[in-house]
């Protein structure tokens, strides 16, 4: 039953959530995303589990958050040390573009979200309406994850590459920091026209260890929005 509280937005995060986990099928190893959608779909798990459904399913978390919240509910973990290859992985995602390149990374979970990525055969991206988006960077910055160690000239690099950048802080004020250790620059580049030649710019520089564009990865899309719930598939 829907909670008359919900907002639209969340509504919608929670209706693609419940129709992603439809994909999952007994027995699979599965990639849990990070993000309050990733946690609409450990919920959403965790809830069949209750019904005695997808009992053998054994989550491989993105996060300690997902990870902490996986275990609470009694959803199985494992790790990709046990299963270098994952069925499928559910995750969420800040902005999508029509070919589904992704930006992720909004949570600051885009490294350990990548590594499961790629280690998977599908990649099921679940989204509300609202991050569907022309051309990435429209909407959202590019976070770029840097070691502490030589960040102030990875932001001077970020900027010659035309970003505006923001280095990322917690609640406390204090940098944020990944589940590395690391900081994350937020890169505000405005509608990007390459994301293959700038992820490849990112990818040759020491000191960056992951960024925010995920190209050729989606394997698959659940959105969600006031015209119902879209399966897209290749
Ligand atoms: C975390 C992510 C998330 O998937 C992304 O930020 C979307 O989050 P939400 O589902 O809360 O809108 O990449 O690093």
């Amino acid at each position: 039953m829907s909670d008359p509280a919900e907002s639209d937005v969340v509504r919608f995060k929670r209706l693609a959530a419940e129709r992603a986990v439809d994909s999952i099928q007994p027995g699979m190893v599965v990639g849990l995303g990070s993000g309050s959608t990733s946690a609409l779909v450990v919920r959403r798990l965790a809830a069949l589990r209750g019904e005695g459904r997808l009992t053998d399913v054994v989550g491989v978390p993105t996060s300690v958050e997902t990870e902490q919240l996986a275990r609470s509910l009694g959803v199985p973990l494992s790790t990709l040390e046990e299963h270098p290859v994952l069925d499928l992985t559910l995750d969420g995602a800040d902005e999508v573009d029509p070919e589904l390149r992704l930006i992720k990374g909004g949570g600051g979970a885009l490294m350990r979200e990548k590594i499961v990525a790629q280690a998977s055969r599908r990649v099921l991206i679940v989204v509300d309406a609202g991050k569907l988006s022309p051309r990435l960077g429209t909407k959202w910055p590019v976070p770029v994850e840097v070691l502490p160690f030589g960040w102030r000239s990875q932001a001077l690099f970020l900027e010659q590459l035309g970003a505006r950048i923001t280095r990322r802080e917690g609640r406390d004020g204090a940098p944020f920091r990944t589940d590395q250790g690391n900081f994350i620059l937020d890169c505000a580049f405005g509608p990007i026209d390459r994301p293959e030649a700038l992820a490849s710019r990112l990818e040759a520089r020491a000191g960056i260890v992951a960024h925010g564009l995920f190209i050729g990865l989606t394997s698959e899309l659940v959105v969600a929005g006031p015209g119902g719930v879209e399966h897209r598939r290749p």
